[in-house]
């Protein structure tokens, strides 16, 4: 697994919807961000941090973040970015269900859950770093998780292919690897929630991110807009 995000790392800030491309889409997620996390400076742990969108963001935000990746290649590009930033981030190489000690304010991923092979075991493991802290999930309605959604992104998918935007990614994952993943179909809302209560953070909440998706609606192609775009939701819970 971590060979294939090393391959990725070099494509992966390409993908449209991999970092944001608009001052308006930075800005919902930085709103994002502020409404669900502590007050700044607190220490915050991004697992699965990959190129490092989240860990930058919330940097600039004034937050002390540790960035924690299982690819050396991913973390590089991370810590390229933040050094032409400006900007101070920790990076660790390692698995999410190995989380540094902490202990930390806030613990948050964006698009992790569906590649781990047990989602319910990092969240507790991430619970034990942040035992007073935050869980602060981004995840989006991809993949089988919804009929409708899925019957539009094959559209979305398809006119990017004819129009040549690239997809951010290298290659896809071997059926065999997909077959130990339980999230690798698509992450529903109630799978997550269920997921976080189960592994002992308490009650979830959960927030549709509309705001990023209408920032992320403006970018697109008139014919790309009538398809609308992946709904992205943020669950948060502690
Ligand atoms: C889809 S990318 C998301 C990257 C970033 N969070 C974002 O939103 O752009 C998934 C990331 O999770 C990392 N990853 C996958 N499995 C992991 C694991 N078991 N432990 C730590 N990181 C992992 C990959 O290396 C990759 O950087």
């Amino acid at each position: 697994m971590a060979s294939f995000w090393d391959l990725d790392a070099a494509t992966y800030d390409q993908g449209s919807d991999h970092v944001p491309r608009s001052p308006a889409e930075r800005a919902a997620w930085t709103a994002a961000l502020a409404r669900h996390l502590p007050p700044t400076p607190a220490p915050v742990l991004d697992v699965g941090a990959g190129t490092g969108f989240l860990s930058l963001t919330m940097a600039r935000m004034g937050y002390q973040v540790t960035a924690l990746d299982l690819s050396a290649g991913m973390l590089g590009q991370l810590k390229a970015s933040a050094a032409g930033q400006g900007l101070d981030v920790a990076t660790v190489q390692g698995r999410a269900d190995q989380p540094p000690d902490g202990p930390f304010a806030a613990v948050v991923e964006r698009h992790l859950l569906w590649t781990l092979p047990d989602p319910g075991g990092a969240l507790a493991a991430w619970r034990r770093v942040a035992p007073e802290g935050r869980l602060v999930l981004f995840e989006g309605l991809w993949g089988r998780a919804d009929r409708a959604e899925a019957l539009r992104a094959r559209a979305r998918k398809q006119l990017r292919r004819l129009r040549g935007t690239p997809s951010g990614h290298h290659g896809h994952y071997d059926p065999g690897l997909l077959s130990h993943l339980p999230l690798a179909e698509g992450t529903t809302p109630d799978q997550v929630v269920e997921a976080v209560e189960a592994a002992g953070w308490g009650p979830a909440r959960i927030e549709q991110l509309s705001d990023v998706a209408w920032a992320r609606l403006l970018q697109r192609p008139v014919w790309e807009r009538v398809l609308g775009e992946t709904p992205h939701f943020a669950v948060t819970a502690g």
